[in-house]
């Protein structure tokens, strides 16, 4: 079973309208919720792939309530801790000429309520895989992935860690399976600037050297390049197309690639499927579906 952890997860309320304006009263053309959290998106896309997970993490007040309900009438399993105070967040998403986003804090989590996300963690086993991704509530500390590895390094399961900074430098010691950084996080990660492949190679064995096994660099429409335990370096273009949203592509990616490892237990067809699942969504409204990702990958093996 895959368990993807979503430590602070979201309803996003996506605004279509023309022309907003601060400090009046602005109609909307039509507007959309979606459950949103990288970790939730992992599940979404995985499900769309075939591959069952369980959603995990923090949800509280009515909103969490409708994204439970919203994954499980999509048949995804949740196994979240329900906080006893505040609401899981709402973030609101205005989309005119321009994309204005308004991000909020979500729930306070109580050391507590980390004790409890860490019991459920420990019953995973060596079939089974832990995807750590997205950021982290304002109260809980940068050392929270960390901590949930030393608590299941022992079970053996797959490790993904899909974040930046701090949060993933002090994964590595308990060398995760797979990170995916895109370049920005890796700059962020280093405080560098990344302008050639020569750059991205120095960090992405920087990682390794720290404990990384397999480094996952993600360019957006540039495709990405993955170095492997194997000490491979795989360098994959993406397919052309319209980018319609690429919100999400990067977890679609994770997704891909988890779905065609455990398959193939083989780095290259499970890049290409990621890449698939990557730019299928960024090709789409939302997360891609499955048909999106069968096309997609159609597109990258016809190349
Ligand atoms: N504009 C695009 N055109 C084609 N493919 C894309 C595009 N944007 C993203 N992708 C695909 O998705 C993969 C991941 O994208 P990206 O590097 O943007 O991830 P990310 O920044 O981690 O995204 P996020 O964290 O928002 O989900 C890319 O390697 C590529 O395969
Ligand atoms: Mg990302």
């Amino acid at each position: 079973m895959v368990y993807t952890v979503t430590l602070n997860p979201a309803i996003d309320f996506v605004i279509n309208m023309d022309n907003p304006i601060l400090g009046a009263i602005n109609r909307s053309e039509n507007e959309a919720f979606y459950c949103g959290g990288k970790g939730i998106n992992v599940s979404m896309v995985l499900k769309e792939l075939g591959v069952k997970s369980t959603a995990t993490g923090f949800l509280a007040g009515f909103t969490g309530k409708y994204i439970e309900e919203t994954l499980n009438s999509k048949e995804i399993a949740t196994d979240f801790v329900h906080l006893e105070d505040g609401y899981s967040r709402i973030n609101v998403k205005i989309r005119s000429d321009e994309e204005t986003d308004i991000n909020t804090n979500g729930p306070m989590i109580s050391d507590y309520d980390i004790h409890l996300l860490y019991k459920k963690l420990e019953e995973l086993t060596e079939d089974d895989v832990l995807v750590l991704s997205g950021s982290a509530p304002k109260n809980v500390n940068d050392d929270i992935y960390k901590k949930i590895l030393s608590k299941t390094a022992k079970s053996g399961a797959l490790t993904v860690v899909d974040s930046t900074g701090k949060k993933l430098l002090n994964t590595l010691e308990f060398k995760p399976f797979l990170i995916k950084p895109n370049i920005s996080e890796l700059m962020d990660t280093f405080d560098t600037k990344i302008t050639s492949l020569h750059d991205i190679e120095k960090y992405a064995i920087k990682l390794q050297t720290m404990g990384a096994k397999n480094v996952l660099v993600s360019m957006g429409e540039k495709g990405s390049v993955l170095f492997t335990d194997k000490k491979q370096v795989i360098v994959q273009s993406s397919p052309e197309g319209v980018a319609v949203n690429t919100v999400g592509a990067g977890d679609s990616m994770v997704a891909g690639f988890i779905a065609g490892y455990l398959k193939y237990h083989d780095h290259k067809p499970a890049l290409k499927l990621a890449t698939a699942c990557g730019s299928a969504t960024a090709f789409s409204q939302g997360l891609c579906t499955q048909k999106e990702i069968m096309q997609t990958l159609e597109l990258i093996e016809s190349k």
